[in-house]
């Protein structure tokens, strides 16, 4: 069944992406994947925490290690999710030797500001280690979300700017940081000779679809610009239920043109609410078609669904958001994606 299906990747001029761990990795499930998809993201084991062990030795996760390895051996792309977010991060990497929470005087600045280098350039290091310089043959890594979810999801600060552990000690200063890190690690100490800017470094963030948000979003982006700080592109994730109009993904992805970075759409998923209806799917398989011609209309780096199949997702409760169902057959959504017939 599954060479029936023609490509995803195939119609569209930039990567196709699907988050994963290594259940996809192996048996049919990899199989579906590599017909239709050409980059992966790692669904949680390239996140801060996932990069220590309970000692707080550092080392890469053997998942994230799987997913180098398979798309090493399969010619697929990698994104890197996520050097800096406020969630799934140690503890420790907010408190000083004590246990006690870092201040956010000089002091504690300066050891948040050591750790969250020393963080990223151990990333940068290990993956180069094992997989070979960025931008060489043998490393599939082509971006990394350098911060994701920054952004308040309210309109109360002035910034704009959520209150993490991040910003109540080092201010807006650690997203500055953590793209000029990222940019020294992965772009100059550890890339290929040669290699010109091999890993793209993007900004990331949810509801970006929505007015109040993305005027905060597109503030901050401004900001960053204006500063000089070596951001390459603007992340949308996309998770979105099929009361969002389409014309509002494509509002947001007009929204941020003509300022000289990237965009990619980093983690789509559309809800169909519950119970799930054959009428719901079909609708959602039209949501998908529409999606995706607006995503074809625009240059983007590429485009990423938040998982392979509908149990797998961290939505599934909210009804069946991706593309193949848990028997790993194509829904009307996958045929409204690759713009093939849908029934009415
Ligand atoms: O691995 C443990 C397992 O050992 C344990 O038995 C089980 C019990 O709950 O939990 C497992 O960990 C879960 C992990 O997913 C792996 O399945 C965590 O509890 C759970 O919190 C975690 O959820 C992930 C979530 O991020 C955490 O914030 C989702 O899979 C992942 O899809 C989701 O991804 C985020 C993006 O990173 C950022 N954007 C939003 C997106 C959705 O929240």
């Amino acid at each position: 069944v599954i060479e029936d299906l023609p490509p995803l990747s195939g119609t569209l001029e930039y990567p196709m992406g699907v988050a994963i761990d290594s259940r996809e990795t192996t048996g049919p499930a990899a199989e579906l994947l590599l017909r239709h998809f050409t980059q992966i993201t790692g669904e949680n084991h390239m996140k801060p925490e996932a990069w220590y062990d309970a000692e707080r030795n550092f080392r890469v996760h053997p998942e994230a290690a799987a997913l180098m390895d398979f798309a090493q051996q399969n010619d697929l792309d990698l994104y890197g999710h996520v050097l800096v977010w406020h969630s799934q991060t140690p503890a420790w990497f907010f408190q000083d030797e004590a246990g006690q929470p870092l201040a956010a005087d000089e002091a504690g600045k300066q050891a948040l500001r050591d750790r969250l280098r020393t963080h990223i350039f151990a990333v940068a290091e290990s993956l180069s280690d094992t997989w070979g310089a960025f931008g060489s043959d043998t490393n599939p890594l082509t971006a990394f979300d350098v911060v994701n979810e920054v952004v308040s999801d309210s309109g109360e600060y002035a910034d704009g700017l959520r209150r993490s552990e991040w910003y109540r000690i080092l201010g807006e200063e650690f997203i500055d940081l953590a793209f000029r890190y990222a940019d020294e690690a992965f772009n100059q100490v550890h890339a290929a000779e040669g290699a010109e800017h091999p890993v793209t470094l993007f900004i990331n963030d949810y509801n970006t679809e929505q007015d109040g948000k993305q005027d905060r979003y597109a503030a901050l982006v401004q900001r960053l610009l204006d500063r000089g700080v070596p951001i390459d592109g603007v992340g949308h994730q996309f998770h979105v239920s099929l009361a969002m109009p389409v014309s509002a993904l494509a509002a947001a992805l007009d929204r941020f043109e003509g300022l000289g970075l990237e965009q990619i759409v980093t983690e789509f998923d559309v809800t169909t609410g519950t119970p799930v209806t054959e009428a719901l799917l079909i609708e959602q398989g039209y949501y998908f078609r529409d999606a995706f011609e607006v995503f074809r209309a625009h240059d983007l780096f590429s485009v990423t669904v938040w998982g392979l199949t509908d149990g797998r997702s961290w939505r599934s409760s909210s009804g069946a958001p991706l593309l193949f169902d848990d028997a790993l057959q194509a829904k009307p959504a996958y045929y409204g994606a690759a713009g093939a017939e849908l029934p009415d």
